[in-house]
């Protein structure tokens, strides 16, 4: 959430930060501004905020208002959360002497006693927003101003007194240095393969994969300075100096991040699962076998996720059981705190997460190590906080996932759980299996005719006010994923239900024409869910049957492969493509929904 991208070296600085800001976009739409500091001895600042996606500006504005040589720039793309969306409102904010920028990405839980402090009768601060933010120019300033720091120091200082999850980037304008502090949101490093004098600070390394694969990361409570093309890494509460490991970042194909030739990454990403399915199961088999056993082994394990991920961890519940008969617990990481009281140093905490950045998520992972529980992760970005601080990993390998709605990490991250649990059974050869026929399913069902049929129920759902969807057994919490793509894509009220439920209560909002999908596949629920439609079609409802096989409840059949006990992963793909077609009937924009950014550092 929200997006930090810093550049010191000697190429066009401005320029380089808002090519690789766009990179960011993903993380917050709102707004976005860039602080350049000018060369030649000018010790000012150049910058340009604006109100809207960056994307849709491009570099020759960029080059219009800030014409000037500059070697050092920060820019940030924000997902509002103190302040309305304005431009007063968007990073970077200035100190009173324009002299220090400051980007930042996380809250300031203690912001408003800085700022109070900021303002008694012998010193008053004059703030421009009403983010939290704009406290670290001035607090840094103050203590420049007031109490002779010089200006690492002071960015120190600050980076000690604000509380909750952040990280920020200052540049000071008068001293040419910037300074650069981690508190629990990412900040990664990049050097230019052959100039040791240039760095890019990003909250993301996509941000500057175009420009070098040398990354350094910096660690909880860890910051550094950049003074005269030297970078010095340093502990923020002591200043002790650190050092950092170089490594070379050759997992993330640079071809994966553009649209290659799509008109939205969010279809690019759909049609990608023809082969992602089959890069994920594609794990050291020995690996899974360890972590399965230490599933079986453990005293309580508990699969912990948000959102879409959080439905693939109530999925993971059913799939062991079912296929493991081991009962594992499944979680929403924001409510796992109430959960810490049945840790022991014996639980096990699976986390799964596509960013690896979630901070619901980091926090549950926080929650249980301090009860010295182990903490398995299944992320889809190598390098992220998540990966590091965990015991083990895996990695879901679906490539990078640039739209904010996730479709291929999901598909992914079901098909590992999935191998976890046939591991855990004795099973994982017969998994595999399975699973490498899904993938080849997949790959079949994505062809044009197959988006031809769910664009003619595009055409029918789009000006529907409420669809709902209804789903039993492993396929409850598909139904329950399914609602969360229609809501994001498209914003229509879509909720989804476990088919026994909807009597106890949903029926009575069934009217004429109430849309509701189905999710079938063959097992021992198939009879039950179609009863239910059957309940739900008595009532004058519209049902949308997406099965393997067609049935005469269904008003309208989308066939999919029956892939056993991975009918999760091939129910939720027609699911995908239709809230991405309603989307476009709607005049959405697919690759960024309102209200949403992809990775949420805040709790
Ligand atoms: C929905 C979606 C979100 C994420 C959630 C967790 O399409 O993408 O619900 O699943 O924000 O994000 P990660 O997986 O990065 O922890």
């Amino acid at each position: 959430m929200c997006g930090i991208i810093a550049y010191s070296g000697k190429g066009d600085a401005a320029i380089l930060a808002f090519e690789s800001l766009k990179k960011l976009e993903y993380r917050g739409y709102d707004s976005w501004g860039v602080a350049a500091l000018l060369a030649n001895g000018k010790k000012a600042f150049s910058v340009i905020k604006k109100v809207g996606k960056i994307g849709a500006t491009n570099s020759e504005f960029v080059k219009q208002a800030i014409p000037e040589q500059n070697h050092m720039a920060i820019a940030h793309t924000r997902w509002a959360t103190h302040g309305g969306v304005t431009e007063q409102n968007a990073h970077p904010h200035l100190d009173c002497r324009l002299t220090i920028a400051v980007v930042h990405n996380g809250i300031i839980e203690n912001y408003q006693g800085i700022r109070n402090s900021l303002n008694t009768p012998g010193e008053a601060h004059e703030f421009k927003s009403q983010t939290d933010t704009e406290v670290i120019p001035h607090y840094i300033e103050h203590l420049m101003q007031k109490e002779g720091c010089d200006f690492l120091t002071a960015a120190r200082k600050a980076a000690i007194l604000i509380k909750g999850r952040s990280a920020f980037v200052a540049l000071n304008s008068e001293t040419g240095q910037m300074f650069a502090a981690r508190k629990g949101a990412p900040l990664i490093v990049g050097i230019h393969e052959n100039n040791s004098e240039e760095f890019f600070i990003a909250s993301d390394l996509t941000a500057f994969l175009d420009h070098t694969n040398k990354v350094m990361y910096l660690d909880d409570n860890e910051g550094l300075s950049i003074s005269n093309g030297k970078i010095d890494f340093f502990d923020i509460e002591t200043g002790a100096p650190k050092q950092k490991r170089v490594v070379d970042i050759h997992w993330h194909g640079k071809a994966n991040l553009e649209k290659e030739g799509y008109d939205h990454f969010l279809i690019k990403e759909i049609m990608e699962q023809k082969y992602t399915i089959a890069a994920a199961i594609n794990q050291d088999d020995e690996k899974i076998q360890d972590v399965a056993d230490a599933i079986k082994g453990a005293f309580g394990t508990f699969l912990v996720g948000c959102g879409t991920a959080g439905k693939v961890c109530m999925t993971g519940e059913y799939l062991f059981s079912k296929i493991a008969k081991k009962h594992v617990n499944s979680v929403v990481a924001s409510e796992f705190s109430g959960y810490q009281h049945y840790l022991t140093p014996k639980t096990l905490v699976v986390a799964v997460s596509q960013s690896g950045e979630t901070a619901d998520v980091l926090e549950a992972i926080e929650i249980a190590k301090s009860k010295s529980a182990k903490i398995v992760s299944l992320l889809n970005v190598f390098g992220s906080t998540m990966m590091r601080v965990s015991d083990d990993f895996f990695i879901t390998n679906a490539g990078a996932e640039r739209a904010v709605v996730s479709t291929k990490a999901t598909t992914a991250q079901l098909a590992v759980l999935s191998l976890l649990a046939y591991a855990a059974a004795g099973r994982l050869q017969e998994g595999k299996l399975l699973l490498m026929n899904a993938a080849s399913s997949v790959n079949d069902m994505l062809n044009p005719r197959y988006e031809e049929h769910l664009k003619r129920l595009a055409l029918i759902l789009q000006d529907k006010k409420d669809i709902f969807i209804i789903g039993r057994g492993l396929n409850y919490p598909i139904a329950l994923e399914a609602a969360i793509k229609l809501q994001e894509t498209c914003n229509i009220h879509a909720q989804g239900f476990a088919g026994g439920e909807l009597k106890h209560g949903p029926l009575a909002l069934v009217g004429p024409d109430t849309p509701c999908i189905v999710l079938v596949a063959n097992d021992d629920a198939k009879q039950d869910i179609l009863n239910n439609a059957s309940e739900v079609k008595a009532r004058g409802g519209f049902i949308i049957g997406i099965s393997p096989e067609n049935d005469e409840v269904f008003d309208f059949w989308v066939k999919v492969p029956d892939a056993g006990n991975a009918s999760p992963i091939v129910n939720i793909i027609p699911v995908q493509i239709l809230a991405y077609n309603i989307a476009l009937l709607l005049g959405r924009d697919p690759d960024y929904p309102r209200n949403l950014a992809k990775s949420v550092t805040v709790k």
